[in-house]
């Protein structure tokens, strides 16, 4: 197998701290800049010879010609077998579970998430380890170190291309091409831990369901699980199929991206139930008739009915949800007398929790919700859970998050992004109110008065490693909230998050609309961070 040396390798960047590389595709494309970061993968992880990988994505543009690449390489670097999804299609959760089932040496996952795809889109690249998580950040700085001093790679000098259309096994050198189904092993996982009968029964009884996939890699995961194995009609899955570019759309499932399903389950003769994923399948929107259930809510009423559910029925360990998210699962796991805990922002933070089985539910406020049967945030796997809930207890959507609120309290939530803004802009906001940290303590600002502000920092409890700066805290009295904080996975521009969070203990308050609840909340964000006149802003770009 030649090796190649090259004089000049372009310099990936990595963004420090995330789980991968994210990019343009035209930064993709440049000669050598894909090769540089996957040898600086193989060459940190140091996998033993003849060690089997997991490679797959969401489809989107470039996936084709990346998994060409990284198979010549991964046959050049000794491993043994590569377990590819046919079309080079697996989506996160998919391949998560794939690396589990088959105690694979991890995996390479392709995907720039819930980012737009085609020529002028992203694309995306990172690692996931033995457990099926994204690699720990020792692991991408290890990664990212390699990739700025890396002088040469190896890769299998074969001009045809792989066959990935096909199922079954080839050779490539010494090394087999395994091309496999990239949908049945991950049903079959599902069909493990939810009562698909309780779900068929519901489903053939007149309860109707649209599922988005947005044009992206859910499509064949929800035709085959929802429409083959739940029996629900072909139209229940809409954008089904995966295109290049998402059919020109931002598969991020949420109230702006996700809009023609939010049309349909806020229109006239709306369906049950209504649910999206994102371009790689590990996001998740819930909607019911008419309503929406905000994430945070969603984690909360999810753990709250995991006894109703296979395969939680015999109890959970723990929740944990990230510091941005509301503290609605803390009430619910106060219930339960089990432990929360509150983690930065990323799902790689919850991979410890639950390798130590101190956590079963994780989530996030950014529509990611999951829990240990992989080691990824699992879009279809929330959509089920739900689907498992209104087959056992057989209310509407709203109903169950009512009734929810009226035991355990509403934790009012809502969050404000300002995408695309200057990164000066955005880091003078954050500078100037680490600056006003003094004079805000035990301030009274309209009817808030401030217990504490500080800048979250996470001590990990199994590994004991320490994470700084992750998010501007300001906690009121009364349990409300506002956190402001970048965004780290954005590719343009930097991406102030703002989020805002009152309890409402009062059943008479729980229908007002989540903005109006919080106009006090947002006038204090917007006057103590001094955002618009710092950004020009007058609005954010989405309001969740
Ligand atoms: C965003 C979300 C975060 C999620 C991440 C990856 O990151 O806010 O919860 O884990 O995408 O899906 P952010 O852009 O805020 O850094
Ligand atoms: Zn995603």
């Amino acid at each position: 197998m030649p090796v190649y040396t090259i004089a000049t390798i372009p310099f990936p960047d990595q963004k420090p701290g995330t789980s991968g590389l994210r990019k343009r595709v035209q930064v993709f494309r440049q000669p050598h800049y894909l090769e540089n970061f996957v040898q600086s993968i193989f060459d940190t992880i140091a996998a033993p010879p003849d060690a089997t990988l997991v490679l797959g994505g969401d489809g989107r543009y470039y996936n084709r010609e990346a998994i060409q690449v990284i198979l010549k390489m991964a046959s050049a670097n000794g491993f043994g077998r590569v377990l590819v999804g046919k079309g080079g299609i697996l989506s996160t959760p998919a391949a998560s579970c794939l690396i589990r089932k088959y105690r694979t040496f991890g995996g390479i996952i392709l995907s720039a998430s819930h980012n737009p795809g085609g020529p002028g889109g992203d694309f995306g690249i990172k690692y996931n380890t033995a457990n099926g998580g994204p690699a720990p950040e020792r692991t991408t700085e290890a990664i990212y170190a390699a990739s700025k001093t890396i002088m040469q790679y190896r890769i299998a000098d074969v001009a045809s291309e792989i066959e990935l259309d096909a199922l079954g096994d080839s050779k490539l050198g010494d090394m087999t091409v395994s091309v496999i189904d990239p949908v049945s092993d991950y049903a079959e996982l599902m069909e493990s831990l939810f009562d698909f009968a309780a779900i068929r029964a519901l489903l053939s009884n007149g309860f109707r369901i649209r599922f988005d996939a947005m044009h992206a890699v859910t499509g064949p995961y929800a035709r085959e699980i929802f429409v083959n194995r739940l029996g629900a009609p072909a139209d229940s899955v809409i954008n089904a199929e995966p295109l290049p570019d998402f059919g020109g759309g931002h598969p991020d499932p949420n109230l702006t991206y996700a809009h023609e399903l939010v049309d349909i389950l806020y229109g006239d003769n709306a369906p049950d139930f209504g649910a999206a994923s994102d371009g790689d399948g590990d996001r998740n929107m819930i909607l019911g008739r008419h309503f929406f259930v905000t994430p945070s809510d969603s984690l909360a009423i999810i753990a709250a009915n995991a006894h109703l559910v296979p395969g939680y029925k015999q109890g959970l360990a723990g929740i944990a949800r990230s510091m941005p998210t509301s503290a609605a699962a803390d009430r619910v796991a106060a219930a339960l007398n089990i432990p929360c805990y509150e983690t930065p922002t990323g799902w790689k933070f919850f991979g410890n929790l639950m390798d130590a089985g101190k956590v079963t539910l994780c989530g996030e406020e950014s529509f990611g919700t999951g829990s240990d049967h992989i080691r990824e945030k699992d879009g279809l796997w929330a959509v089920l859970f739900w689907l498992n809930i209104l087959a056992a207890r057989r209310q509407s959507v709203e109903t169950i998050v009512r009734e929810h609120r009226a035991r355990f309290g509403r934790n009012v939530y809502s969050r404000h992004d300002y995408e695309g803004i200057p990164g000066d802009a955005a880091n003078s906001v954050m500078k100037l109110l680490h600056e006003r940290f003094g004079e805000l303590q035990g301030a009274q600002l309209g009817n808030y008065k401030v217990l504490f502000c500080d800048d979250f920092s996470y001590t990990d409890p199994v590994d004991g490693s320490v994470s700084i700066g992750q998010g501007v805290r300001i906690g009121f009295t009364d349990g409300s909230r506002i956190v402001f904080r970048l965004s780290g996975t954005g590719t343009e521009g930097a991406t102030l998050r703002i989020y805002l969070e009152a309890f409402e203990p009062d059943v008479a308050q729980h229908h007002l609309d989540a903005q109006e609840a919080l106009a006090g909340l947002i006038s204090i964000a917007l006057e103590i961070s001094e955002l618009r006149q710092r950004t020009g802003r007058d609005r954010p770009t989405v309001i969740t």
